[in-house]
Parts: C-alpha cells; structure tokens; sequence
C-alpha cells in the first residue's frame, strides 16, 4: 500500500467538486496551537462562529428558524448556546436545548459546554439521554439532548413550552430521529410562534432544510397579509466558515482489498513515521473493530516490535459500557500514542483533543429496509462524501491534522455518493409509526416529512402494529398495550415481547434475553478464534437456540461474581456484559412503572419461548423440506440463512423466528429462536388467519 507522500508530486490537499471550501480553510494564527496557555474565554473568541455572534443573535431573534450552515469545528454546537443563554433566552426560567443524534457527543459537548461555563455539570448546563438525566429543573437553562429524548418529552409536554430555543444540530445527519423532530417542530412552531429554531446543517443538506421550512402554509398567510406581527417565517441562512486547521488528505494508490488489515498496516506506518499525535480509525463495527485490534496486538508480539511501540489501542461503538467509553476522553499517557478504532459513532460532534491523524475505511454499517421482503438489513456499505468529511474533520479539531483514505481519489471524486440517502427512507418504521401515534399524530401518510418514507413501508409499519395489536381497527393506540408498548423506549417487537412476558411470567428471562439484545455481542469477536469461540458457545447453547442461549451465559457470569476473568475463559465480551446488566436494570425500573410484575419461570423454557414469539411473529421462518439450511421467511417467501455465530447453525429446526437480519453474500438471520408454528396464528391471529400463506398450518 502507498500513499502520497507529503510534499511530492501529488498535491495533498484536495479541492473536491465543491470548491474547496471544505479542507482549504485558512489556518488560524498558530498560537492558538498553545492551548493550555491561552484562557477559555480567549479560545471561545477565536472560534470561527464567534465573528458571527451578534449577526446569529440578530437573525434568531428576527427569525422563526435559521439554518446555520458551517463545516466541522466552527463552533456551532460548543458556542450558539452559550450565546443564546448570553442573550437572555434563558431568562425566566427558559430553557434552551441543543440535540444530538448521538449520546455520546449529547455527553461530551455537554462536558465542554459546563467547562467552559465554569459550572457544574447537571446544573446551569445539564444533558438527557435515554435511561440518564442529568439535569436540574428550575435550574439548568442549556440543555443537551438526543433528538429521540426531545421527541418523547412531547408525550408529556406537546408544545415544548419549557423551551425557548431549540437547536437541532447536525441535521445533516438525517437520522430518523432528527426528520422526525423536524417535523414535529415545524408544526410546534404553528402553534407557538415564539419558539425559534437553530438548524445547524452541513453545507450539502442546507438547501433541504430551507425548502422544507419555508413551505409552511402560515408563511403564505403572513405574505400576503402584509402580517408583521412576530418573526419572520421564511428561514434565514448563515453561512460559517470552516474550522481553523487544515486536514491533509491521503489517498491509496491502488484499491485495498482488507480494509482492516489495511487500516492497521496504516496505523503501523503513521507510529512509524509521523510525530506524536493520537489515531482515529474509522471502521464498520464491533467485529470490525476487534479483528483490528487482535492483528494490532499480535503485530507487537511480533518480531516488528519498534513499529508498535507505545501504542494504546481502544474500540469506541455503541455497544461499550459507559467507562470504557469515556477511555478515548482520558488523556494519551507520555510516550504513548492513543489508537481508536471507531465506528462512525466518532463521526460528527466529537472533539477528540490528541486526535491528528484519521484513518478512514471509507465504509460503515447502514441499514437498508425493503418493504417488498420486509427485511431490514444492515449491511456494509460505501460511506458518502459528505460523510468522509465528517471523518476528515475529526483530525483537525485543536492543530492541523492528517486524514488517510483507503480509498483511491478517483473513487472519490467519481464514485462515491454526495450524500447519504436519509435513514428514513430505508429503515423499518414500525418504532416511528408507533412515536408519532403517541404523540397524538393520526395522518401518518400525510404527515409533514423531510423526506417522505414511501406509502409501502409506512403500510408496512401500520401492518406490523396492527398485528402487535398496539394498534386498533382505527390505527389508534391500543390501551393499555400500544401506550405500554410506546412508553418504553426500545423497538416494539421487544416493547411487546416484555408485555406478553408478563402474562406468561416469564418477565425476568425476556428481560435478560432484551438486554442482551440491547447489545452488539457478547462473543468476542476476532479473527482466527473461531474454534475456541464454537467451543465456548457449546458449553452455553441451548437446543431451543440464541436467545435461551444468552440465559444460560447470564446465568453463568452471575454465578461468576460478575467476573472478567471468567468472561475471558469463555469467550465473552466483558464490556457488553456488564453492559448488559446495566440495560437490564434499568428495563426493570421501567416494567416496575408500567406495573408489570416481575416473575421467573425457572426452567420453563416453552413460555420464554412463546413471549419471543409474541413480539417477533413477523420473523418467523420454515426450514425449506430437503434444503440443507435454506429457510423462507413466511411473511414475504424470502430465502435467508442461519447465521454461522447462531448456535442453530447447522442444526437447522423446522420452524425459527430471528431478531435481525445481516447481509454478506446472503442473507442471514442473527439470534435464532426455535417455535412452534400453532402459536403464530395464536399470537397473531391478524397476521397470520388471513393471509395466503399455503405453509403456515
Ligand atoms: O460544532 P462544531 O463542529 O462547529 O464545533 P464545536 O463542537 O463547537 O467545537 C469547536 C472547537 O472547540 C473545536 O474545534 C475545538 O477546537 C474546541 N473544543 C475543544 O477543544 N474541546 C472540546 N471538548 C470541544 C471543543
Ligand atoms: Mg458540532
């Protein structure tokens, strides 16, 4: 593998087809490189959008909505708040709030936010995320928020009243999250005209967000009405230049076949080569990043030792603990040099204060949901250039930085996608569906989209709900199940199996069996255990398949004393399970409030079986007679597979239902369970009694 090498023939800054705007920013005076030295309050005025306070200040105080364009690092998320709360938005009790798409930059920005304040996190500064709040009321005035927890807060509080300022950021991101929030808060503002929005948005999805804003029926009244009363509804844009340190981009010679490999030979080449200065390597996820780790660390064992030294390697995606989490905050020890290895979890929001070099696989992992099959698949997939921006960006946050892309130029500029296709349009409604008829949102189909899902896969949803009976014959929220099942903020398949669980008393399995669900794995996964891992899994696995499987393993690692070292032995990810018993405590908290009992069976495994099925019928699967293995799904006739990591692999019963489905050279079920067919039509009898399925009995 080559890259261009600094200062030689190829140029090593890029101007992409957008003008350059994006890694040819100025540098900032190079003191700002003493940081350390210089105060808070003088670093703050050195950030790009501190130029642009007053006319910010003017435009959301003129505006119902300003759509803040600015790339990585201006200071958007860190400052706009602040200057809000400076501008008396906060005052009389007001709070302003600033959502995320992710929970760990909701934590992190909130952190730099109350450090820059000087106040003490949870008080005048404070976030929320789901299961943690960590905020006072009557107190805290800027707020940090995951878009998901702003929209449930409108279950309780439609109209937002506590807030006078909402800033969504990162929109961009179009999460299915932050379309949702856009919508709803276009309709608050009908209703409230005092409430102002601060869009912040990458340059490439600014146009969108202005459109969608601007259609709004009461902006044609106020025009042709002459009205001047409140703000003015057509959006305002402002536009903020980038942040202060150049990225110098890299790009492969030649395309790469191993993105992993590839990945830690080029961690191996920048120890080797460059000054000090931490790593960020972006990858798809957990096996990803754990294979990556293994060859790290086997590389250190080898003879090649120098190339190695003081590295310190650490995974960073959703499914870690807390702690381990926050290791990437914690500063590089001397002589040492931090690499992360990251799924795109790292990609927006985060400063990462050692970070100087990026190294960029160019692919994540990304749902993509047919409504014709009805699976929703999470593949591996391309990233977008708008994304490898993003990547790019997270190099030159305190001092200029370089980014390396596994990807050869060429790619870049002639194959890969400007933009992701938002998460709305290919993802599995059913949660959205379900949130927004909590909120009282009866005309789903006309509700007003971002970007519309299309009638099929809202048609979908609508089905699987129906089915779920969270939904009645008038597609309104069942009581007490679909307020039940939308009051507990996991998907609702699991929403339901927790509810039938509680009938059948079997509440504490499927709430260890959700947790576990909750998480990524609880295998290790590396390259070249395979053995020992099957081997480990056999001393767990139950003949009834995963998710009675993942019983037996909690069963075992509390029997341990929660031990890591036992962990070790068997093959399980310590992280995941600790993590596991942290989501399980909190799933009981909930199911304590929604007043369902908390009740064992035992050993009675048929019960465990048949809550599954309750929330999972839609997944049920028939083993195709004399197939060696090839099952159909029974609601769409599709062919799928029996994951290898499944403890059904091979095995191969009857009659399965899965949780998820991954995509590789097939498709493949993940967590396997097997069923009994008669409970389909039991569990749901809408679903399966009317329909054309010659196989279901
Ligand atoms: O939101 P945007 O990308 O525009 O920037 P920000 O998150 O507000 O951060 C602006 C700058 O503040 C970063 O580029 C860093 O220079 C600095 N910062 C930092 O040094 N440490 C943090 N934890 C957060 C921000
Ligand atoms: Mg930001």
């Amino acid at each position: 593998m080559a890259f261009w090498k600094p200062g030689t023939e190829k140029p090593r800054f890029v101007e992409d087809e957008e003008g350059g705007i994006v890694f040819l920013s100025s540098s900032l005076p190079s003191s700002s490189s003493g940081y350390g030295f210089t105060s808070m309050e003088k670093q703050r005025q050195r950030l790009p959008v501190y130029k642009h306070r007053t006319e910010i200040l003017y435009l959301v105080e003129t505006h119902a909505t300003t759509i803040v364009v600015g790339e990585t690092g201006s200071g958007k998320t860190t400052q706009i708040p602040q200057y809000l709360r400076e501008a008396g938005w906060a005052d009389g009790g007001r709070v302003i709030a600033c959502t995320q798409p992710r929970r760990l930059a909701v934590r992190s920005v909130a952190t730099r936010v109350a450090e820059e304040m000087g106040v003490n996190l949870g008080e005048e500064v404070g976030y929320t995320i789901r299961f943690e709040d960590h905020t006072a009321s009557g107190l805290t005035s800027v707020k940090f928020l995951t878009d998901g927890v702003l929209i449930r807060e409108m279950m309780d509080d439609p109209l937002l009243t506590k807030y006078s300022v909402v800033m969504v950021d990162e929109a961009h991101e179009r999460s299915i999250s932050t379309d949702i929030l856009l919508g709803l808060l276009k309709k608050i503002q009908r209703r409230r005209p005092e409430l102002r929005l601060i869009i912040s948005s990458a340059t490439i999805e600014a146009k969108a967000m202005f459109d969608f804003f601007n259609s709004s029926k009461r902006r044609r009244v106020q025009e042709q009405e002459g009205d001047k009363k409140g703000p003015i509804l057509e959006p305002a844009i402002l536009s903020v230049e980038g942040r202060g340190f150049d990225v110098k981009i890299h790009y492969v010679e030649e395309p790469v076949s191993d993105y992993v490999r590839t990945a830690v030979s080029t961690v191996l080449l920048v120890n080797e080569r460059e000054p000090g200065g931490d790593i960020l390597v972006f990858l798809t996820g957990q096996d990803d990043i754990e294979a990556a780790i293994k060859l790290l660390s086997e590389e250190s064992e080898s003879s090649k030792q120098r190339k190695s030294s003081g590295l310190l390697a650490l995974p960073l995606y959703s499914g870690l603990s807390r702690a381990e989490q926050e290791l990437i905050f914690a500063p590089t020890p001397r002589g040492k040099r931090k690499v992360i290895f990251s799924t795109n979890i790292a990609e927006t929001s985060l400063t990462l204060e050692g970070v100087v070099y990026v190294i960029d696989s160019g692919f994540s992992k990304q749902k993509f949901y047919n409504p014709i099959s009805d699976i929703e698949n999470l593949v591996v997939a391309p990233i977008s250039k708008a994304s490898s921006r993003q990547r790019a960006g997270r190099a030159g946050r305190v001092r200029p930085g370089k980014c390396y892309r596994l990807y050869t130029e060429d790619y870049f500029v002639t194959q890969m996608p400007g933009e992701g296709i938002p998460e709305m349009q290919r993802s599995n409604l059913v949660s959205t569906v379900i949130q927004l008829k909590a909120l009282g949102i009866d005309n789903i189909l006309g509700f007003d989209w971002p970007s519309p899902p299309s009638p099929e896969t809202m048609i979908r949803a609508l089905e699987v709900l129906y089915s779920l009976q969270v939904l009645d014959d008038d597609a309104k929220l069942t009581s007490p199940t679909g307020f039940q099942v939308a009051e507990i903020p996991l998907d609702p398949m699991i929403s339901k199996m927790i509810l039938a669980s509680s009938e059948l008393g079997c509440s504490e399995e499927i709430i260890t069996i959700s947790a576990v669900l909750s998480v990524q794995s609880i295998w290790v996964i590396a390259r070249g255990i395979q053995k020992d891992l099957d081997d480990a899994k056999l001393r767990f696995a139950a003949a009834e398949g995963d998710h009675v499987t993942f019983l037996n393993v909690y069963r075992g690692f509390l029997d341990s004393g929660k031990s890591s070292q036992w962990c070790y032995k068997n093959f399980l990810n310590y992280q995941s399970m600790k993590k596991v018993i942290e989501i399980r405590d909190q799933l009981r908290r909930i199911a304590q409030r929604l007043g369902i009992p908390l009740k064992s069976c035992d050993r009675d495994i048929q019960v465990v079986r048949k809550a599954v099925t309750s929330g999972f019928f839609a997944n049920a699967c028939r083993l195709q007679p004399h197939s060696n293995g090839v099952y159909t799904t029974v609601r769409g006739s599709e062919e799928v597979y029996i994951h290898p990591s499944s403890v059904l692999f091979r095995v191969n019963p009857k009659w399965v239902a899965y949780h998820s489905i991954v995509s590789t050279d097939r498709q493949y079920m993940r967590n396997v369970i097997t069923i009994d067919p008669s409970w389909l039509t039991e569990v749901a009898p809408h679903f399966y009694k009317n329909r054309q399925h010659p196989t279901v009995p």
